[in-house]
């Protein structure tokens, strides 16, 4: 039986392929995470599974990490400090993603595993190039603006990647995972716009939408992005790549929350509160399409998103839902 570890293992997408690795019933699984932004309710299920073994702790923590890691076939890296607002510090979204995932490749180095990373299209930054290939330019902003912090963290995680593949000969897949959500979505600003406004919309309460609301944005439903990763695991033409995975459907922040609205047969009418970007991200600027090129991950990973945004945002609704009645 493989060995796998998945980091950040507690969170959206490390619980769900939890999930499905230990269904196909041929991975043991080590799991860690710190739960600064996953949640024990979101592994609970799996805890007493003979072959899954958690151990709560951070990706900083470099002796612990060299021991979990002997024998590993396959690292996922997940956990990472995700989108910061301009208020926040960048150090801790700079720390875990970088020192974590150099931590990473050096376990990897030292028992022979394969890594595969989850980088994001964030660092495609404002490129309108579209859609995103994975050997377009990138355009980023300012770095006096700290929300830039993830985008250049996950960056330099890729060139780690390359120089761990190229120096060391550290087998690796980057996996550039677009927006994707589920119904375990964080309902904060993290988690990204669909659940925040189904959470909202369910609740009759005002959506906040920033700008307009025509900016687009192409979501996936979490057990795409799994499957992109699933198929990414094994495939030996995969090494060494930078692949796109997410879905291509595009739809606008606006027309997301009307779509959200409709689907909840909610009699209560739709309330909007639009703000400015600059109140938001201050000098940011938001990025106005955002749409991966699949051509890659269908030639090389054989993948195709294939669950539709209405019913990916039906799926969560219905889940959501049953959550708020149990609150
Ligand atoms: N969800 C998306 O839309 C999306 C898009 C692009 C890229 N990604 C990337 O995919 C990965 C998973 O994203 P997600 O949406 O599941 O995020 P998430 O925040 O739900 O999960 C990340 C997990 O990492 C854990 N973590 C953070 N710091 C840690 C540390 N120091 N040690 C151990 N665990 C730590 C968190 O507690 C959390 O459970 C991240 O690397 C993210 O950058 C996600």
């Amino acid at each position: 039986m493989k060995k796998v570890l998945i980091t950040g293992v507690a969170g959206m997408i490390g619980s769900h392929l939890l999930d499905a690795l230990l269904n196909q019933g041929i991975y043991e699984i080590i799991g860690i995470d710190n739960f600064s932004f996953g949640k024990k309710d979101n592994i609970q299920h799996n805890l007493s599974n003979p072959r899954f073994h958690f151990y709560p702790i951070s990706v900083l923590d470099f002796e612990s990490l060299k021991i979990l890691t002997k024998d590993i076939d396959i690292i996922i890296h997940l956990a990472a400090v995700k989108k910061i607002g301009e208020a926040d510090s960048s150090m801790e979204t700079l720390r875990v993603n970088n020192d974590g995932t150099e931590f990473i490749y050096e376990t990897a180095k030292m028992w022979g595993a394969k890594v595969i990373l989850a980088s994001t299209s964030d660092v495609y930054g404002m490129s309108t190039d579209l859609p995103l290939r994975e050997d377009g330019d990138l355009l980023l902003g300012p770095s006096m603006i700290r929300r830039w912090s993830y985008a250049v963290s996950k960056l330099n995680c890729e060139q780690l990647a390359f120089a761990y593949f190229q120096d060391f000969h550290v087998p690796t897949v980057i996996l550039r995972y677009f927006g994707g959500f589920s119904p375990r979505s964080s309902f904060s600003w993290s988690g990204g716009h669909i659940p925040i406004f189904i959470n909202a919309i369910l609740r009759n309460q005002e959506v906040t939408i920033h700008g307009d609301g025509t900016q687009t944005r192409s979501m996936a439903f979490v057990s795409d992005i799994v499957n992109g990763t699933i198929l990414s695991m094994e495939n030996e033409h995969a090494i060494g790549e930078v692949i796109n995975i997410g879905n291509d459907e595009e739809l606008s922040v606006l027309d997301t929350a009307k779509l959200i609205h409709s689907l909840t047969n909610s009699k209560a009418e739709l309330k909007l509160k639009f703000l400015p970007f600059e109140d938001i991200f201050g000098q940011y600027k938001d990025i106005m399409r955002r749409i991966p090129d699949l051509t890659k991950a269908k030639k090389l990973l054989g993948y195709t998103p294939i669950v539709p945004l209405k019913e990916a945002i039906e799926k969560t609704i219905n889940e959501s839902r049953a959550r708020l009645k149990q609150e």
